[in-house]
């Protein structure tokens, strides 16, 4: 088969439609709408309602990101679901995703690296597209961290919220799509960022609940320096992976923590804040939905153009860390003729293999 890029060729979001503001958590616990606003930027998250999990906001966004890119469920090779609030222990979320679309051939399988859940999964995507192990992949960020809070710990229960974001992305022949992507982490740190129970050091048992294992616990400032260092660094390395400067970049799309955050991330890289999408104010840490849902939330703001350069960088639980450097394409329906043109090239490239003599 012929060397191929990875393009992202469609994309979708879902927030459920219950918003809880900072006025709404001030009558929960003792924080105030300022303290939020001042320490995080968040004004507002979205809450699932009951009956709404991570794999039912996956498929609606799923089906989104499809429709766009014109792709038929039937003709997914491959589900990945980024997310630490799966469903179940198991069966992967993902496989939930792929009977709720009716992806009948497609494989599934959930990656979890927290917060870096999306941008591990874009990697490992772009990995098997480029290599020829596919021809496309439907990867999706989505989590339900609402039910993993403690709603009597101010320290957590304003910071997060529920959502997920979908992309697909194909293999093409066009010489633009996904640049570089590179992965971190440091499992030393993981006791700073964790849900401890509900696993098989911890399994559920009356004694599990009366501790509180079930529930995000999160050693905030110590996390808040190690995000900046390393999105920073990991920014850097993307854009070298692709012998890219922080000058060609258009759009720097960083994991939605922390208004602090994402400002300290671009001062260290001396990077314009213009040019640095944020919508933490009406989502909060949606954890490994928020890169999805700011990328599809920046292209209906026009901010990602065909050509563009973009880089998304994250930072979570284990500690994770990572950052992918793209081309933006757009989706077929703006491209129509040459996308097609390509299917078909590619159809055909796959035929030809088949019958091709072995030896
Ligand atoms: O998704 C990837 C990983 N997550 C992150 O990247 C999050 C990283 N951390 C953060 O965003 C910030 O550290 C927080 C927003 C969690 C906290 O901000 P901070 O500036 O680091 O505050 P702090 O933890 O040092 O707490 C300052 C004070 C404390 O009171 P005392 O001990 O100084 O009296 C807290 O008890 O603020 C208090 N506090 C609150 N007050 C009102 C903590 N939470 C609240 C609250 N409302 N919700």
């Amino acid at each position: 088969m012929a060397r191929q890029n990875a393009v992202i060729t469609g994309w979708g979001f879902y927030a459920p439609s219950r918003v809880m503001t900072n006025f709404d958590l001030e009558k929960i616990v003792d924080t105030s709408d300022q303290w939020i606003t001042e320490r995080t930027g968040i004004k507002e998250r979205h809450i699932a309602a009951e009956g709404e999990t991570t794999s039912t906001m996956a498929a609606r966004a799923a089906r989104v990101a499809l429709e766009r890119a014109r792709l038929r469920p039937a003709d997914v090779d491959l589900i990945i679901v980024g997310t630490c609030s799966p469903d179940y222990l198991f069966p992967a979320t993902a496989c939930l995703v792929q009977t709720a679309i009716g992806a009948e051939r497609a494989g599934s399988f959930d990656v979890e690296a927290a917060c870096t859940s999306f941008v591990s999964a874009l990697a490992i995507a772009n990995g098997m597209i480029v290599s020829g192990a596919i021809r496309n992949a439907l990867v999706i960020g989505a989590e339900t961290l609402s039910r993993f809070l403690d709603w009597t710990d101010r320290g957590t229960c304003v910071l997060f919220g529920d959502g997920a974001g979908a992309v697909v992305v194909e293999g093409s022949s066009a010489s633009v799509g996904i640049e570089s992507t590179v992965l971190h982490s440091d499992g030393s740190k993981g006791d700073l960022l964790w849900v401890q129970g509900g696993g098989v050091k911890h399994p559920a048992s009356k004694d599990s609940l009366a501790k509180g294992l079930h529930f995000l616990k999160m050693d905030g400032s110590a996390t808040f320096k190690l995000a900046v260092k390393s999105m920073a660094d990991a920014a850097e390395e993307a854009l070298a992976a692709a012998g890219l400067k922080l000058d060609d970049i258009a759009l720097l799309i960083p994991h939605q923590a922390n208004i602090r955050i994402i400002e300290a991330v671009g001062k260290r890289l001396r990077f314009p804040a213009e040019k640095v999408f944020v919508n933490v104010q009406r989502y909060g840490n949606t954890s490994a939905a928020s890169i999805p849902i700011a990328l599809c939330e920046a292209e209906a703001a026009g901010r990602l153009r065909r050509g563009d350069k973009v880089l998304l960088v994250a930072f979570g639980g284990g500690f994770t860390w990572g950052a992918a450097v793209l081309e933006w394409w757009g989706s077929h329906l703006e491209h129509g003729q040459r996308s097609i043109l390509d299917r078909a090239a590619r159809a055909l490239e796959d035929v030809v293999d088949r019958v091709r003599p072995v030896g």
